[in-house]
């Protein structure tokens, strides 16, 4: 393991340090300790809900702004961090046109590939980034929920489909642990961004972001995305998709969850995900002498850079009988 870019311990929790080295193992490298220090780039996605790259990016330009595509994603940029404030008090960001957010939740989005005409739910949806990239790639067409259950969160995430333009989208104000009962088994596809530690957003220059963190924690929120995942899956329709993903490091949040449910449903099953980066591993096949399931090796953890935030992501089927598309069980 190549530890000679350590992180000052007093800086971050020294046991995330540690932790977080042993997860990523020979891939810790200057890139990723310097993700926790140093000014990130700031990457944004036009709104085609509303307009077209070839419209913004001249007005955004015209600003001062210098944009730089991202190379996966027709409607993704990115512009330095020293241009942060001008591109988040840019009016297009103000009337919703472009939207914030980092690479790794628009990979998230991509992975997840809702098409248009489907029935789709974002389980954990506040502020509504990825809901709102979900409804550009249905253009609008099929039925898409989203759910909060915190009050404050919950009316800035309407808020946010409101300027976006994605009014259509059904939003509910309820703990996503409760959907299955009131739906059924009815969703193509599904988004569990889990609550979580947010680890994927610890940076050195905002003690806020890593004070509270700790194993308690980590542990709260593994027992939370226990009973969101086994939610998530029993409302998916046979032969429907869910992605789960967090922005932790920790396998407790992540490898785990997803072992769980692989082990106590019979009918899912992991998907390999392709992303179109190479900052990822795969999945770890144990952790603290605990093995998990082989197929482990399909999720992606993607590693942080000076663009990219952390992100774990598994892709979760929800099986049929006979591979041909005939339900298997709910008719
Ligand atoms: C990682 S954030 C989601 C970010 C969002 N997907 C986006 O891209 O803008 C997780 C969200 O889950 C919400 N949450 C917490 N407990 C929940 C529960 N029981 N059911 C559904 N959502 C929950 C949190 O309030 C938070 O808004």
């Amino acid at each position: 393991m190549n530890r000679t870019h350590e992180i000052p311990s007093d800086e971050l929790p020294p046991a995330f340090v540690e932790r977080l080295q042993v997860v990523v193992g020979s891939a810790w490298t200057l890139d990723i300790e310097q993700s926790f220090r140093l000014p990130k780039s700031v990457a944004f996605r036009v709104n085609r809900l509303l307009t077209t790259p070839a419209l913004a990016c001249p007005e955004l330009c015209a600003a001062g702004l210098a944009i730089e595509p991202l190379p996966w994603l027709a409607d993704g940029f990115f512009v330095s961090s020293d241009q942060r404030a001008l591109l988040t008090r840019h009016a297009l960001v103000e009337n919703g046109h472009v939207y914030v957010h980092n690479p790794s939740s628009m990979l998230a989005t991509l992975a997840l590939a809702p098409q248009p005409g489907e029935t789709v739910m974002d389980m954990a949806a506040a502020p509504g980034g990825k809901t709102l990239h979900i409804a550009a790639m249905m253009g609008g067409e099929g039925f898409l929920s989203a759910v909060e259950p915190v009050q404050s969160r919950f009316f800035k995430l309407k808020a946010n489909l409101r300027r976006g333009g994605a009014a259509f989208v059904r939003t509910y104000q309820l703990d996503a642990r409760r959907v299955p009962n009131k739906t059924g088994p009815r969703f193509d596809r599904i988004l569990l961004d889990a609550p979580c530690s947010g680890e994927a957003r610890f940076h050195v220059a905002e003690p806020d972001s890593y004070k509270n963190w700790s194993l308690r924690k980590i542990r709260e929120c593994h027992s939370k995305q226990r009973g969101l995942i086994r939610a998530g899956f029993a409302a998916l329709k046979p032969g429907g998709r869910m992605l789960y993903c967090t922005c932790s490091y920790a396998p407790e949040e992540n490898e785990a969850v997803v072992d769980e449910l692989l082990r106590t449903e019979s009918e899912s099953a992991l998907n390999e995900i392709h992303l179109p980066v190479e900052r990822w591993q795969p999945g770890l096949p144990e952790w603290q002498g605990h093995r998990f399931s082989d197929s482990m090796s399909r999720c992606r953890r993607i590693l942080p850079d000076h663009l990219y935030d952390g992100m774990f992501m598994a892709m979760i089927q929800k099986l049929t009988d006979d591979g041909l598309g005939k339900p298997r069980s709910f008719e």
